[in-house]
């Protein structure tokens, strides 16, 4: 007889939640989700990442040079490019941008705008185009107000008249050069967006949100991850950077080897989340870099003061200072945040000194603050009391020892794991304190050698990993007094570029090759099937190779919810199952959904490259028996729920 490590409480005041990590990395923003499609649109850059005119191609004998420092844009966008007369001697000059490896062009309404400088009497052509042919595929006449002395912006809709037959397409700008005194135009902030999801302006890629918000997740936790923290304590993501008009956002050292925009900022993600419907957890900065920066305790008061101003932001009311620079920027009403994590990984940023300052004072510093103006608000520690991984570690923080939280916070745990790493820990929550799991994935395969960290990531989530993953969020689940949700990390990889290729979906520039990985149909899976309250169980079997947690759903008149995984990895047969809820009588209907690997390879994987898809997916209704019992079979590795509420 076994009981669950969780119990009816219900505390967080939502169904147990599914969710993701997003912040840039792979491209996920930038070149992403983010539905921008002009690449190094605003020649930013940073210490890291010099200014250049990576991207754009001169047409016609153009010369293309950056002009750094006179008569900028704005502040935060000192740089622009000059396109003057270069090798041509008749005809239209200009660039193309190539985008982010590509553009899908199709015949539906793209909005652009760029700014110009130079006088200018004439019109400017822009077009989306073949990269390898001579097709045009629709362009524009954009009616020049460029004068010497000022930037002046120009915006413009294009319909393509068709659709392109892949996505080796540029966009092109074109002017003649005898409208313009001197030859050249500085052009800057060179902007072009497709249709959107849920239209919104400067907002998400279509198909990349439709297939998160598919997932049906619960959570959003932004903006990192690494990238909250910054390479050093002066450049870390200050979300004030990120508001407002995209000629006011500097962009941001990317600290996954890229340039940011601040395109996808404080205000998109927050929208991201009310279009899909999803608690956020934010991330305030904590005061410690990548690199082992640490803002000492003397200085930190005007980043709590900080923290306080964004949460302010998100959640005051139009009344209240930076709640009414919210509404100024177009949203009066409120966000709903509940969660507000104190920076990210701190035992890893700047150890020893800045883990053993977050021990000391730091947590709790911004802890207390936040706690005294928002008492409701759960404040989430970036580490776990404990962590299997790190035991017996010699050079590493040993968080055995780790942090005491105080009772009213929670901590934050990142297994990123082999496969059988995470069914041992199915039961790792069962008698700890509170935690996200901020981060997740079966990341590397059983016995990789050299181990873990020292060796590669799979190449994409694979079958038995996400088997593997799948025990991991039923034990998390079932502990769900306590853990308010789990966030799979990184999300989202664009294949033309990336740091980590364990991702939940897989894109390219061509939206037919959007691709959900196998996680993602296991995480589908159980985000459907949502428990307000876990149920004791008890059974007459041991755990494994059969995991299981089971709930109620009050949002769903009482939905009973019984989510397994079979992990055998060597016996290759079906396990016979009888699951009995309490009160179920004879003849009671319940769905069964379970999910198999159709190529029977455990280390098969959705393949963006070639649309191989391995998940089959099997449903069936089952009666209840003369005892109020349902009876089935589940293959060797795969993942299940049984639900009354049947479909
Ligand atoms: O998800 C990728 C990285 O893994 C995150 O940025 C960091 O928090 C973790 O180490």
């Amino acid at each position: 007889v076994q009981s669950t490590g969780g119990n009816q409480t219900g505390k967080f005041g939502h169904s147990y939640g599914y969710g993701f990590l997003h912040e840039d990395i792979n491209n996920s923003g930038d070149g992403g989700i983010y539905a921008e499609l002009i690449q190094n649109r605003a020649f930013q850059y940073s210490r890291a990442f010099p200014v250049s005119t990576a991207h754009y191609f001169p047409i016609n004998g153009a010369s293309l040079t950056i002009n750094n420092g006179t008569e900028p844009l704005s502040k935060a966008l000192p740089a622009s490019m000059k396109v003057s007369v270069g090798n041509s001697t008749v005809g239209k000059i200009g660039f193309e941008n190539e985008g982010y490896w590509g553009m899908d062009v199709k015949t539906h309404k793209y909005t652009g705008s760029f700014w110009v400088k130079g006088a200018y009497t004439g019109c400017f052509t822009a077009s989306l185009q073949s990269n390898l042919t001579d097709d045009v595929f629709g362009s524009v006449e954009v009616e020049s107000k460029s004068v010497a002395s000022e930037w002046t912006e120009h915006t413009f809709e294009l319909t393509p008249e068709k659709d392109a037959p892949n996505s080796n397409n540029t966009f092109a700008i074109t002017f003649d050069p005898k409208g313009t005194q001197g030859g050249s135009l500085d052009f800057n902030l060179i902007s072009l967006f497709p249709p959107t999801y849920k239209n919104r302006k400067n907002g998400l890629r279509v198909d990349i949100a439709e297939a998160l918000a598919e997932m049906n997740p619960h959570f959003l936790r932004f903006p990192g991850g690494n990238m909250l923290e910054g390479l050093e304590n002066d450049t870390y993501w200050d979300w004030k950077d990120s508001l407002g008009p995209l000629k006011d956002r500097p962009g941001f050292q990317g600290v996954w080897g890229y340039q940011q925009t601040h395109g996808l900022g404080m205000m998109e993600y927050l929208e991201w989340a009310e279009d899909m419907d999803l608690q956020i957890v934010i991330g305030v900065w904590a005061g410690l870099a990548l690199n082992g920066d640490v803002t000492p305790k003397e200085d930190l008061q005007p980043f709590i003061d900080d923290a306080l101003n964004e949460i302010e932001f998100i959640r005051g009311s139009a009344e209240t200072e930076w709640g009414a620079k919210r509404a100024a920027l177009g949203h009066p009403e409120p966000f709903e945040l509940n969660y507000v994590e104190i920076g990210n990984e701190d035992w890893l940023a700047g150890f020893p000194g800045g883990w053993d300052s977050y021990k000391e004072y730091r947590f709790i510093m911004f802890h207390d603050a936040i706690k005294a103006k928002y008492p409701e608000i759960q404040v989430i520690g970036s580490s776990a009391t404990s962590d299997p991984a790190d035991e017996g570690a010699t050079t590493g923080p040993n968080l055995e020892n780790g942090i005491k939280y105080p009772a009213d916070a929670i901590g934050d745990y990142h297994p990123y794991r082999e496969p059988d790493e995470l069914v041992e820990e199915f039961d790792r929550f069962d008698n700890d304190i509170g935690h996200i799991i901020g981060e997740v994935a079966a990341t590397h395969v059983n016995g990789a050698t050299p181990p873990r960290w020292d060796g590669e990531l799979y190449k994409y989530p694979w079958w038995i990993g996400a088997v593997g993953e799948a025990v991991s969020l039923i034990g998390y689940e079932r502990n769900s007094d306590r853990i308010p949700g789990t966030f799979y990390a990184p999300v989202l990889k664009n294949e033309n570029r990336f740091q980590w290729p364990i991702t939940l979906i897989q894109f390219t520039a061509d939206a037919a090759q959007t691709t959900r990985a196998v996680t993602w149909y296991c995480w589908s899976l159980f985000a459907h099937h949502p428990i307000s309250h876990t149920l004791p169980t008890t059974s007459n079997s041991s755990y494994g190779p059969v995991y299981w947690g089971a709930g109620v759903d009050e949002a769903r008149n009482g939905a009973l919810v019984w989510k397994g995984a079979v992990y055998n990895t060597t016996d290759n047969a079906s396990v016979p199952i009888t699951v009995r809820f309490e009160g179920v009588e004879a003849g009671t209907k319940a769905q069964l959904t379970y999910l198999t690997n159709s190529v029977g390879d455990p280390y098969a994987y959705n393949d963006p490259r070639t649309g191989v898809q391995i998940v089959d997916t099997t449903t069936k209704e089952l009666t209840a028996g003369a005892n109020g019992a349902f009876e089935f079979s589940l293959p060797q590795l795969s993942v299940a729920v049984l639900d009354t509420e049947v479909a």
